[in-house]
C-alpha cells in the first residue's frame, strides 16, 4: 500500500479505501453482514486504512457493520462518515441544518462505537441551509473533539469556496473514474490549487469497470446502478464499452484484473488523495487495494485517457 499525507493535517490516508455503501443491504444488492466484515479486515490487513460510510447507507446498517468490524482496531482506521441526508428511498432529502447535523452525530457516534470521527463529510450541497450555519456547527464539533477534519462531498467549486469562508475544509468526495470525468474540468484543478485532497467515488463504476459484464445487466429499479450509475443502460452502457475495451487489452497485456488497472488510473492522476473502491467481501477488498502495489506505465495512461 501507499499512503499520502493529508495536506497540513496529522493523517496518512492510503492511496486505496474502502467503501461501504454496499454494506447497507438495500441498493447494492443483498449484503451478508460476515462478508462486510471480513471486507472490512482484509482491506486492514492489506493496508488500506480510510473506511468510507454514511448514516444513509443501509439508514445506519453500514455504519454499525463498520462499529462492529473495526472493535479492537480503532488505532488502525480513519473513520469517513458523513452528514446531511435524511429519511428514505424516493422521500431522501438534503439537510444540513445545525439540528440535523447535531442528531446525525450523536447516531453516527453510537453505531460507530467511538467517541470521534476522523473526517466527518457533508454528503450533498444543501441549497436550503445557510452555508454559515453548517460549517459552524462542523467547527464546534471540531472543538468538542468529536470531529477531527471536515470534508465535502458533491459540491461544486462555488460551494468549496462558500464553505472555505467558515472552515477549514480538508476533502473533496467526488465521483471520478474512467467514465466519469466531469470533475477534471474545474473541481479538481481548484482544489489541487488549495490542497483539499480528492477522494473519488464510483472509482469502478459500480463495478462494471472490472469488465464482468459482457451483456448489459438487469438491475431493479431500486438497485443503485439503476439509478445512479449511468452506465448500466441503453446509451450509457454502449458508451462504456470502448472503455472497457481498452482495460482488457491492457489486462491481457500486463497480466493486472481490469479493476486494479481502473484504479490505478486514478491514483496516479495528480490532485488525487485516494481512491475510494467499494467491496461487499474480503476477496474484493483485498484485490483493490493491491492497485497500489504497482504502477501503470504513462502509455498505458495516456491509452485510457482516450479511451471514453
Ligand atoms: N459521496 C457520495 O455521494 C458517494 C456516492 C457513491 C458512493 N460513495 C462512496 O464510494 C464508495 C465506492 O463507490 P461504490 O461502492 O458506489 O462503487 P464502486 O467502488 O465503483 O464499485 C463497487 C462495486 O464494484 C464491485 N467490485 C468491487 N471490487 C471488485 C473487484 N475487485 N472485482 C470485481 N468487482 C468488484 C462490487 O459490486 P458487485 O460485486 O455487485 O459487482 C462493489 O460493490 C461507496 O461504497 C461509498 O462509500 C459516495
Amino acid at each position: 500500500m501507499q499512503y499520502k499525507k493529508l495536506p497540513n493535517a496529522d493523517l496518512n490516508i492510503s492511496v486505496i479505501s474502502l467503501g461501504t455503501w454496499v454494506f447497507g443491504g438495500d441498493v447494492f444488492g443483498k449484503a451478508e453482514e460476515k462478508d462486510c466484515i471480513e471486507a472490512v479486515h482484509a482491506a486492514i490487513d492489506n493496508g488500506i486504512n480510510l473506511i468510507d460510510t454514511a448514516p444513509i447507507y443501509g439508514y445506519g446498517a453500514s455504519e454499525k457493520i463498520v462499529g462492529k468490524a473495526i472493535k479492537g482496531k480503532r488505532d488502525k482506521v480513519i473513520i469517513a462518515t458523513k452528514c446531511g441526508l435524511k429519511g428514505k428511498g424516493p422521500g431522501i432529502t438534503i439537510d444540513l441544518s445545525a439540528n440535523f447535523i447535531k442528531q446525525e452525530i450523536e447516531n453516527s457516534l453510537k453505531r460507530l462505537e467511538t467517541d470521534y470521527i476522523d473526517l466527518y463529510q457533508c454528503h450533498w450541497y444543501d441549497a436550503n441551509t445557510p452555508m454559515q450555519e453548517t460549517m459552524n456547527e462542523l467547527c464546534g464539533l471540531q472543538k468538542q473533539g468529536k470531529i477531527k477534519y471536515i470534508g465535502i462531498s458533491n459540491f461544486t467549486v462555488d460551494a468549496i469556496k462558500e464553505a472555505q469562508k467558515y472552515a477549514d475544509i480538508k476533502t473533496l468526495q467526488g465521483h471520478y473514474s474512467l467514465l466519469e470525468r466531469s470533475i477534471e474540468k474545474d473541481i479538481l484543478p481548484y482544489c489541487q490549487q488549495k490542497n483539499i485532497g480528492i477522494i473519488t467515488y464510483g472509482s469502478l463504476g459500480g463495478g462494471i469497470l472490472s469488465g464482468k459484464y459482457e451483456k448489459e445487466p438487469k438491475f431493479a429499479g431500486s438497485d443503485a446502478r439503476s439509478f445512479f450509475y449511468k452506465f448500466y443502460k441503453g446509451a450509457g452502457f454502449e458508451q462504456s464499452k470502448k472503455t472497457i475495451a481498452a482495460l482488457k487489452e491492457i489486462s491481457e497485456r500486463i497480466k493486472k484484473p481490469a479493476a486494479q488497472i481502473a484504479l490505478n488510473w486514478i491514483r496516479q492522476k495528480p490532485g488525487i488523495l485516494s481512491a475510494i473502491a467499494g467491496a461487499r467481501n474480503s476477496i474484493q477488498a483485498a484485490a483493490n487495494a493491491a492497485s497500489a502495489d504497482w504502477e501503470l506505465s504513462p502509455q498505458d495512461i495516456k491509452l485510457l485517457d482516450n479511451a471514453l
